[in-house]
């Protein structure tokens, strides 16, 4: 390795937000709207116009005789667009392209009631309506009569029109002497100075969810799943930096935004989605606040409701209202909006293996041989920016890594694959070809003055490739071709990182807002895109490298709305401490609520040394995870599986061999996000939405509708509770079998080894019988099912099943939907959905079903065209299991298992 990095000088004692990071107080436009007077608008009633998709009408400021333009547009998936613009601004403002996967089909409205106050407008055969109201402007969505939704509930409507620059007069100069208006076209932080080339241009609004008590969403923020109140502290801050160690606990913005608020109660589950990629704010307030709650129960007659109120630095307001009614129509909305999570290629779903960094090809194949050794299974070793020739991406290092296609051939040939770092940043060096080849092709962000942008990051000086402009990221997509990246392989994959930007000594560690992006657009329009972009690229060049066949595996540190397209999230620079496995749970939560549902966090903790218990606890929670990576910085010490004695060793062994049979559970879910937006871990409210006492868990997750986890995330543990929510619910310890009724907390005594589980009663879930040294091996195993039943004696679950890598399954509908369903002792194998054909020899060897009251007779196997055979079973009274070996019947084939 080359030089020698320091560790950055972060000690508990320096709180991330007090030193090179801003708080709400420091951020001009911020203060303005919340200082206001927020200006009242005027709704034109009369200059309403009915179009295909909706309404228009102008909005009037009577004291400064703006007028701006909303439109008003809902859809036919039960969502609710609101744009406002400026009715005639002197130049376009910037609305985020790429986000939106095509236009959802608009519904024509109708006028249902109009007076000189109001009008309303009514489609979806009179269910939905919006009524617009004259004075003060606001607008009401009401589903089945009742008002869900008040945007301008409390008048925060505030829109910042462009103006031509002041001339440098002495009555401008005057100006200049109020704090708030020096900051409309210059703004300074520490040494830094913004200037601002198209003057003030904030916009922002509130809007009021009735009934509402609990909201969530908004990644990226190390805070609970639940929003808290935001008027005792900072706003949830929406602005994508690189914060490295990041506090917990805390509103701050971290690596990505999703501008993604789900509001819940028991009979409702709503959206709202602020389509701004600038640096944007939200307080959350909750009524009765949480006090009132504690203290004085509210007067009888006061409502709930949740106001929010979101301030973004530009653009305009496009905010969809997502009316849900359920958990699942409103994931099915927001993917209909912003698209499906990316099915993953199999392997990507195995255990990673990564540290900053591994030495060179010696040390990489140790590490490799290490995991056989061990017999512990995995797919993926991962190389830092070490291994690259001097910070250049698209090398390698020639000293360290001088056969890189040999090394990608031997972990291929074990059905292994490698991952390379590939960041935004070009090394500044007239020497280097691809560096050449971008600044010719005009492919890098410049600075205010026109010249291409020079930061600096781990090259030392670089500049930053505008993902922004579709011609850079073709140019970019283009190097990942296999002729091009030379010491590529099929088998290499990437990883995207510091793509906040990330600019050392830059604004708060990132690109300044005034840089410049392809159609002139000011870095600060789109910085929360940045990421987005490069992802969107990197996953696109995998594509065309294998010519459109193979699925493609990138992960990005930075992301927006829509990433999910992509790829896969991880949670950035973590801490190996409690606080921070703790934390990791409604993080992922909650990017798996607002899309992002291929996420995971640095097992172990990226900064420092985990004790050995911390490291154990950590893989057993990350098993049940989606994306699951081991990952360390360079200054940790070795962290392998093996390293810390036999006890931890096996350990975490079993949990990763767990998670390895649980892949074609886990597949399934995926293929369920893919296609539903339903994401693989869930709250529990999103499973017991009518059930109040899970709408504040987050140290609790389901994985589907199936498994309800809860790992041990403190030292030192000898007992966990956990809730298993529902009255009507039967739970099943995956580990013991043992059965408990549902609406309760369970008290449950714990080793190290145990990581608590619970399987539903009412599913089916499927895993491999046996074991093996990756995901390719793992998938040639035969299957056993697991039929939890309901108190009823009923269960379903699906499976699905495909080649695992390819885009078959999309473009040959090469895949099968398996359905098993049980009912009066009969279970079914079926077809679950009439599309698609896979060829496939997988079967099922065995079948488990829990809670078996009496011990059968016998168990007959009816399959088509053939005779009826019975089948050797075994049951034990205890726990009530009944398990049934030695089946062998093809998963592709209908089949019924009848227990007599
Ligand atoms: C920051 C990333 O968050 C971390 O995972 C990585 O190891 C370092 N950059 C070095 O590339």
């Amino acid at each position: 390795m080359s030089e020698v990095i320091e560790p950055p000088p972060v000690s508990a004692a320096v709180p991330a937000e007090q030193s090179k990071f801003k708080t709400s107080d420091d951020v001009a436009f911020y203060k303005r709207q919340i200082r206001g007077p927020n200006p009242q608008y005027r709704t034109l009633l009369d200059t309403m116009v009915l179009t295909e998709r909706g309404a228009r009408f102008e909005l009037l400021q009577p004291d400064s005789q703006k007028s701006l333009l909303l439109s008003v547009s809902p859809c036919k998936n039960n969502t609710v667009r609101i744009l406002i613009d400026e009715l005639q601004p002197i130049k376009a403002r910037y609305r985020v392209p790429d986000v939106l996967v095509g236009e959802p089909q608009g519904e024509r409205m109708s006028v249902e009631r109009q007076s000189k106050d109001s009008v309303t407008l009514s489609w979806s055969s009179g269910r939905h309506q919006v009524r617009v109201w004259h004075f003060p402007f606001r607008l009401e969505i009401l589903c089945e009569d009742e008002v869900m939704v008040t945007f301008n509930s409390k008048g925060k409507l505030w829109f910042e029109t462009l103006q031509e620059p002041p001339r440098a007069t002495s009555e401008s100069s005057e100006q200049l002497e109020d704090e708030h208006t020096s900051s409309l076209w210059k703004e300074t932080f520490k040494e830094f100075v913004d200037i601002k080339a198209n003057g003030p241009s904030s916009i922002g609004s509130d809007l009021c969810l009735h009934g509402f008590s609990h909201v969530y969403g908004l990644p990226e923020h190390a805070d609970d799943l639940q929003l808290r109140d935001t008027r005792d502290g900072e706003p949830y801050r929406l602005y994508n930096l690189d914060v490295f160690a990041y506090d917990v606990y805390s509103r701050f913005g971290l690596y990505g935004s999703v501008p993604l608020l789900v509001a819940h109660k028991p009979d409702r589950t709503l959206g709202l989605f602020w389509l701004n990629a600038s640096e944007t704010y939200v307080n959350v307030h909750y009524s009765p606040s949480e006090h009132q709650d504690d203290q004085t129960p509210p007067a009888k007659g006061v409502q709930k409701q949740t106001d929010v109120h979101w301030l973004s630095e530009s653009g305009v307001i496009d905010c969809v209202v997502l009316l849900g009614p359920g958990p699942q129509q409103l994931f099915s909305q927001y993917a209909q909006l912003t698209g499906y999570q990316a099915l993953p290629p199999l392997f990507a779903l195995g255990y990673h293996q990564c540290r900053w960094n591994y030495n060179d090809e010696a040390d990489v194949k140790a590490v490799d041989a290490g995991f056989d050794q061990h017999d512990i299974p995995y797919d993926v070793i991962w190389l830092d920016i070490e291994h690259t020739d001097g910070k250049r991406y698209f090398t390698w290092d020639p000293e360290h890594f001088p056969e890189p296609a040999e090394l990608q051939h031997h972990l291929q040939r074990k059905k292994r694959k490698l991952v390379v770092i590939s960041d935004p940043h070009f090394k500044f060096d007239p020497g280097w070809l691809l560096y050449n080849e971008a600044r010719e092709g005009g492919h890098f962000v410049r600075d205010r003055e026109g010249q291409i942008y020079l930061g600096s990051c781990w090259p030392g000086a670089c500049s930053y490739l505008d993902f922004s402009n579709p011609d850079t990221r073709a140019w970019y997509s283009g190097c990942f071709s296999l002729e091009e990246y030379k010491g590529s392989t099929p088998s290499l994959f990437l990883w995207n990182d510091m793509n906040e930007p990330s600019v050392f000594g830059g604004p708060e560690q990132t690109m300044p807002k005034d840089a410049v992006h392809h159609g002139g657009w000011e870095h600060r329009e789109l910085h929360n895109l940045y990421g987005f972009y490069q992802h969107m690229a990197t996953a696109e060049g995998l594509i065309a490298r294998s010519g459109g066949s193979e699925r493609p595996f990138v992960l990005t540190r930075s992301f927006f709305a829509g990433s999910q397209r992509y790829g896969a999230v991880w949670t950035g620079d973590n801490v190996a401490t409690w606080e921070y496995l703790e934390i990791s749970i409604p993080m992922i939560l909650s990017l798996s609520i607002t899309g992002i549902a291929f996420c995971g966090a640095d097992v172990g903790g990226f900064f420092r040394d985990p004790e050995p218990e911390l490291l154990v606890r950590w893989y057993q929670a990350a098993a049940l995870q989606p994306f699951f990576r081991s990952h360390c910085a360079i200054w940790s010490k070795r962290r392998e599986p093996w390293l810390f004695g036999e006890e931890v060793t096996a350990a975490i062994r079993t949990v990763i061999k767990q998670r390895y049979c649980l892949l074609p559970f886990w597949y399934t879910l995926f293929h369920q996000a893919h296609t539903s937006g339903l994401p693989p871990l869930r709250p529990l409210w999103v499973e017991f939405p009518r059930d109040e006492s899970t709408f504040s868990v987050d140290n609790q997750y389901m994985i589907g509708g199936a498994l309800l986890a809860c790992p041990v995330i403190k030292p030192g543990v000898e007992e966990i509770k956990v809730l298993l929510p529902g009255s009507d619910e039967v739970w099943y310890d995956v580990h013991s079998a043992e059965s408990y009724k549902g609406g309760r907390t369970l008290s449950l005594p714990v080793t190290l080894d145990t990581v608590p589980v619970f399987q539903r009663g009412g599913s089916v879930v499927c895993r491999s019988v046996g074991s093996g040294s990756c995901t390719a091996e793992y998938k040639e195993l035969p299957l056993n099912i697991t039929v939890a039943l309901s108190s009823q004696g009923l269960a379903d679950g699906e499976l699905y099943l495909d080649d695992g890598h390819s885009f078959s399954y999309r473009d040959r509908k090469a895949f099968c939907l398996r359905r098993f369903n049980m009912l009066s002792g009969r279970l079914l194998c079926r077809p679950a959905s009439e599309d698609g054909a896979f060829d496939c020899d997988t079967v099922i060897q065995s079948l488990t079903v829990l809670g078996v009251k009496n011990k059968p007779s016998t168990v007959v196997v009816h399959l088509s065209g053939a005779k009826d055979s019975s089948a050797a079973f075994q049951y034990t009274e205890t726990s009530r299991m009944l398990t049934v070996s030695d089946l062998n019947l093809r998963v592709t084939k209908d089949w019924e298992i009848q227990i007599l």
